[in-house]
């Protein structure tokens, strides 16, 4: 059993280990993981190709860790915990002999339609137990799962089909998502009009909605397991075969496939739930995250599962249909650990403590934060009124990229420091550098965020491109992977995220690049340039700023914008969508016409204050034009 660590000269003392002897700290945490062949090197690593390789030449299966491992001491236990979007319907509560069994099932249908060891799967589907069991079947028989948000668009998905070429998908004929009931099987039919590699689509039914069945292609989840067997003997991988291929926003192009292996990535999402959320055996662990996204990867799905945990997954919005939903969600099944974003925390803010008023929240021991910096505000607030004062809140940094939790708090253990992300974890090295790339040591020094030395979850390529990781992630700094993050460590040593560095920004905790979403704008027929920044956004944390040259004129300005607006729904989906968009005549440019971002951020941010020397821009009077008409 993975012992936790209980106490800060426990941490200090593990901290130390895993820096003077890394082989051995993390072989140790490895062996209390079940291995069909144990590893002969613990691990390599070149951060100029990059090449890493954790646990090598090691044979396992991430489900044996979930299951055979576990199931003498808690089959009868609640693994996954159901709560539907509507409260009135029913909850569901899957025990871990239950989950195993429903997986081994699905794993013996996914092989029976053609599914063998490393082909794709893309999963579209909402937040049900199902979606669960398909990221689990497609690890068991060594397939490599890509979960794509539902509520990304066709065209998204159509991009990340193609771009791993996946030969299946898994979806559902809807997904109710507060009071709305999208059509999510309708989705997948426009992709697949741009694909060529789907064979197979599997459909689960959640909201009976109508859907067109395409015959030959469309099936229904509950057709392809009938006659299934609960029982499947898990396929034998590789500890550097790909796991999961999960895309993500950077600042050039188009979202790129973070790739993630067995082993390591098994190893560090068990070790990083255990320590910092310091889960025991009978707690009710929640966390608000999608399974779109890496957080709820690691932390509902495999990190919790992994170590035996109730872990609960909720299909519904915080704010429907009451804006106290989730708290009654914590009473209801006594809540224990309860993790979420602060742009949720910062939107049930919004709504006063009125909601909160009919719950006890005394289940409450830890209180958890993830996704985009933590305001002062913010913190005090959630600290406050949900953690009642006395839990400990774990502000909890750390990307797609890195697999797990880099920098946080270990619950009650670590002293908390409002919105500080505070120590790294054990195995991790964070150094922070200038512009020029060298080490800022001590403490009061501000500059990017790297990591010095490879730990198992961390991302080994994206997927297709070998090149591109390089180039986005090993190349800024050679000898370290850059985070695009800047930091600081304060006068105590605690680390303080000050947010992206690069043109990514962070809405509502989703990343999005500034250029995906300019080259979704410029879809629009009657667009010919668009620049788009971040600004600060009480609630979204950050909101999206469209600075656009139209070539149209004889259209009512606000009838352009509102389409400009649903094109970049079209393109990436809802979550991209412009908070605010400024017709301009021209973007001021250098003269060597590279888009001076700074400027454009600055209006955007209300900050008309040491706006630079604008009088060796190409078109300074743009400048001008931009303060008058900022849309601010
Ligand atoms: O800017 C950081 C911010 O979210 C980015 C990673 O986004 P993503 O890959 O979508 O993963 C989000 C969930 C892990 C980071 O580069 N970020 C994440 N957590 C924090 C944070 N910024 C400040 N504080 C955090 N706790």
């Amino acid at each position: 059993m993975m012992e936790k660590i209980n106490s800060l000269s426990a941490y200090f003392k593990e901290y130390e280990n895993s820096i003077e002897d890394p082989e051995n700290f993390w072989s140790e945490i490895a062996k209390t993981f079940q291995w069909q062949k144990t590893w002969d090197n613990t691990f390599s690593w070149n951060f100029n190709g990059p090449d890493v390789k954790w646990f090598e030449n090691a044979k396992l299966n991430i489900t044996e860790n979930i299951f055979e491992r576990n199931l003498h001491t808690h089959s009868e236990k609640t693994a996954i915990i159901w709560e539907p979007n509507d409260p009135n319907e029913k909850s569901i509560h899957i025990s871990y002999k239950e989950l195993f069994e429903k997986t081994c099932q699905f794993s013996n249908a996914l092989e029976a339609n053609g599914i063998k060891k490393g082909d794709r799967i893309i999963i579209y589907m909402p937040m049900i137990p199902e979606a669960a069991i398909a990221m689990l079947a497609s690890a068991r028989i060594g397939a490599v799962h890509s979960v794509v948000f539902a509520g990304f668009s066709s065209s998204a998905l159509a991009d990340r089909i193609n771009d791993c070429q996946a030969k299946m998908v898994l979806t559902s004929d809807g997904n109710y998502r507060g009071a709305k009931n999208i059509e999510v099987k309708a989705v997948v039919d426009e992709a697949l009009e741009k694909t060529n590699t789907v064979g197979k689509v599997i459909v689960c039914k959640r909201t009976g909605s109508k859907v067109q069945m395409k015959t030959g292609r469309d099936l229904w989840w509950h057709d392809v397991i009938k006659n299934q067997s609960l029982q499947h003997k898990a396929a034998s991988l590789d500890s550097e075969d790909l796991l999961f291929i999960l895309y993500t926003s950077g600042s050039t192009g188009k979202p790129k496939g973070v790739v993630h292996t067995t082993a390591g990535y098994m190893v560090y999402a068990q070790y990083s739930f255990l320590n910092v959320f310091q889960y025991e055996h009978d707690d009710i662990y929640w966390c608000t995250a999608d399974i779109g996204w890496i957080t709820g990867h690691s932390y509902i799905i495999y990190g919790p599962l992994l170590t035996g945990a109730t872990t609960i997954m909720f299909e519904g919005v915080p704010t429907y249909p009451h804006p106290g939903r989730f708290w009654e969600i914590v009473d209801k099944y006594k809540v224990n650990q309860f993790y979420t974003a602060p742009t949720a925390i910062r939107a049930l803010q919004a709504k006063g403590l009125e909601p909160i008023l009919p719950y006890k929240l005394d289940s409450l021991k830890v209180i958890g934060s993830v996704g985009e910096p933590i305001n002062e505000e913010a913190w005090h607030w959630y600290h406050d009124n949900i953690g009642k004062g006395n839990c400990p809140l774990v502000d909890t940094w750390w990307q797609t990229e890195t697999g797990g939790i880099m920098i946080s708090p270990l619950a009650g253990i670590t002293p908390n420091k409002p919105a500080h992300a505070s120590l790294p974890l054990p195995g991790v090295q964070p150094v922070i550098l200038d512009a020029e790339g060298n080490e800022l040591k001590g403490n009061n020094v501000e500059g990017n965020l790297c990591i010095k030395f490879p730990w198992p979850s961390m991302i080994r390529t994206t997927y297709g491109d070998h090149k591109r990781c390089k180039d986005t992630y090993f190349s800024t700094y050679p000898g370290t992977y850059f985070t695009g993050d800047g930091v600081k460590r304060d006068h105590d040593g605690y680390l303080r995220i000050l947010g992206r560095v690069d043109d990514v920004m962070n809405v509502s905790g989703h990343r999005l690049g500034t250029a995906e979403v300019e080259n979704a704008i410029n879809e629009h027929s009657g667009v010919i340039e668009s620049a788009v920044v971040g600004y600060p956004h009480e609630i979204k944390g950050q909101g999206i700023y469209a600075y656009v040259i139209c070539s149209i004129n004889d259209q009512a300005e606000s009838d352009l914008i509102k389409e400009i607006i649903a094109t970049v729904s079209k393109i990436i989906g809802p979550i991209a969508k412009p908070d605010k968009v400024q017709i301009v005549s021209g973007l001021p440019k250098t003269r060597s016409g590279k888009i001076m971002r700074r400027i454009l951020r600055k209006v955007a941010s209300k900050d008309f204050s040491n706006l630079g020397d604008t009088s060796t821009l190409l078109n300074p009077d743009v400048v001008e034009e931009i303060i008058e008409g900022a849309n601010i």
